[in-house]
């Protein structure tokens, strides 16, 4: 008979990083509220958890957290103009983000990383599996990633991480993960996790990227997991353990995803995830993709 693991309800999305490679503009906003297009990056975010069927979020935020909470936040002066103007189009985008899920709030006092930022969750999660989604990395929501490795950890059990083939010399920026093969084409066990490795001593080309369904144990590991790199507390490092021990939490599954993906955090990514998606709006994209057809071809 097969187990019946306990469903996964909760999203945590960590937001509380200080986002220094955006900087000015990241001084007083924090980066998960940079427009894409003309949605913040963390709405995707969210609405992503949605489709997954997590209505319940839980925001790690930091300094600067108004703009966030604003922004999921019911805005009545704006409602209020919007319906008086009888702008019923704009009122619902208005709203639509407050209405979205049941958004809860922590905050990460120090920004300690990443593992800490999780850790920071631990009360709200309780004893059931939870994902967690980066809040300034972009799945795009034709390729599912989320809803493939919840149903990974209810096949399997224990914890799942989201890996990605990168360019050799890209690996050294991500988490990356040492793997061996499944029955499943999409599915590898994880044997051991190595954050930033430097150059020539990745084990592999997978990077972990911005989504992972984790066992609750994890945050008994991260409680007891030392700064590593970058003086911050790593969630690669208690991931680490649960792929190299038979200790509750693991063993650790990664989902090889090879859709569309967008690094918000990082300039240059951020610029090509604007660009293609406002090629792809019905609204904006004929005239935009005319305009940038001709500036390539004139100026570059
Ligand atoms: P990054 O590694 O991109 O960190 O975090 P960062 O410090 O914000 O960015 P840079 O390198 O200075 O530009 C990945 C995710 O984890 C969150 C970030 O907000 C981002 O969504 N994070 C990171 C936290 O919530 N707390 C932390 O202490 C660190």
């Amino acid at each position: 008979m097969t187990e019946v693991r306990p469903g996964i309800v909760k999203a945590v999305i960590p937001a509380a990083g200080l986002g220094t490679r955006f900087l000015p503009a990241t001084k007083a906003t924090p980066k998960e509220m940079l427009p894409v297009v003309d949605k913040p990056a963390i709405q995707y975010v969210v609405e992503e958890a949605v489709a997954a069927g997590l209505e319940d979020v839980l925001l790690v935020t930091g300094r600067n957290k108004r703009a966030l909470e604003d922004h999921f936040d019911r805005n009545y002066e704006l409602e209020h103009a919007l319906s008086r103007k009888g702008d019923d189009q704009r009122l619902s985008l208005v709203r639509e983000s407050a209405d979205l899920a049941a958004v809860h709030y922590v905050r990460q006092g120090d920004p300690r990383g990443l593992g800490h930022a999780v850790l920071s969750a631990a009360s709200h999660v309780g004893d059931q599996p939870f994902a967690v989604l980066l809040g300034d990395d972009l799945i795009d929501p034709r390729d599912p990633l989320l809803a493939r490795m919840i149903e990974v950890q209810q096949e399997r059990g224990g914890s799942v991480v989201a890996l990605m083939e990168v360019a050799e010399e890209q690996i050294h920026l991500y988490g990356c993960a040492a793997v061996e093969a499944t029955a499943e084409d999409d599915v590898v066990r994880v044997t051991d996790l190595v954050e930033k490795p430097a150059r020539g001593e990745a084990p592999s080309s997978y990077a972990v990227i911005g989504r992972y369904v984790l066992e609750p144990q994890v945050f008994d590991v991260l409680a007891r997991t030392a700064p590593g790199r970058g003086g911050e507390i790593q969630l690669t490092d208690a991931l680490q353990e649960l792929a190299k021990s038979d200790a509750p939490g693991g063993p650790v599954h990664g989902v090889l995803f090879d859709g569309r993906r967008y690094d918000t955090g990082d300039r240059g990514d951020y610029l090509r995830a604007i660009v293609r998606l406002a090629c792809e709006r019905e609204d904006l994209g004929p005239d935009f993709r005319t305009w940038l057809r001709d500036w390539v071809r004139e100026e570059l």
